[in-house]
């Protein structure tokens, strides 16, 4: 397992690509793909969003937190009822998690994490049988350590599947210890990271908690082709 915070595209061949955005492009996935969207089609700008509107698609993202312009849908989890989202196709462009899924996108498979899906992303992973990348989206390429952190989760609970011991670089090793040492205040770690303190200064404090929820959805959202889809 390594675990990047920055991606050269090459580190991904071969590989299965972890992305973690938990403050919260992936809670946003798995929460989406859970009330029943379709799929969800992540793109890098809002023109193109803009651009998939007439084929169909229900737009959502955030730009500096916030809802786009014109956009149904925001960055929330809780946007993403099953009321609103179910059977439909929704296009995604966020500030770093969709950002960082098309980083990803060389990987043989790409799966998308946040701590409500972290042991079922693990489980996955090792099915997959390659080796395995966390790509820790942050903000604006600084690490963010709400996403260290589940990436800790993600490999301890590798490690706890494993009957082997399985290899880990030294900042997936960091960040195992991080979760280990911090797995009773995930709430209170996310609340005083930057992002989750950013969010809050916007008014988006309810969103911290839904996101610090731990594995309380199965569904790992998966890249297939161009869509991300359950896997
Ligand atoms: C992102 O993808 O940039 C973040 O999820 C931002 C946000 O919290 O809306």
């Amino acid at each position: 397992i390594s675990s990047v915070n920055e991606a050269r595209a090459d580190r991904f061949t071969h590989r299965t690509a972890i992305v973690i955005d938990v403050l919260r492009a992936t809670s946003t996935m798995v929460t989406a793909l859970g009330a029943g969207a379709a799929s969800i089609y992540p793109v890098e700008t809002v023109l193109e969003a803009r651009t998939l509107q007439r084929q169909g698609y229900t737009l959502a993202g955030e730009r500096f937190c916030r809802k786009i312009p014109g956009f149904e849908l925001g960055n929330s989890p809780e946007d993403f009822t099953p009321e609103i989202v179910e059977g439909r196709r929704l296009v995604l462009t966020t500030t770093n998690g969709t950002r960082a899924i098309h980083k990803a996108m060389r990987a043989d498979f790409v799966l998308s994490a946040a701590l409500l899906n972290a042991s079922a992303c693990a489980r996955s992973a090792m099915e997959l049988r390659r080796d395995v990348v966390l790509l820790c989206a942050g903000c604006h390429d600084d690490f963010a350590l709400e996403d260290g952190l589940c990436a800790g989760m993600i490999i301890d609970r590798m490690q706890a599947l494993s009957s082997t011991s399985i290899d880990v670089d030294d900042f997936g090793t960091a960040m195992q210890g991080f979760y280990q040492s911090s797995k009773e205040r995930i709430t209170e770690i996310l609340k005083g990271s930057s992002s989750g303190k950013r969010l809050i200064k916007m008014g988006f404090s309810r969103d911290i908690d839904s996101c610090a929820q731990i594995d309380t959805s199965s569904i790992v959202p998966k890249l297939q082709g161009d869509m991300i889809i359950i896997g």
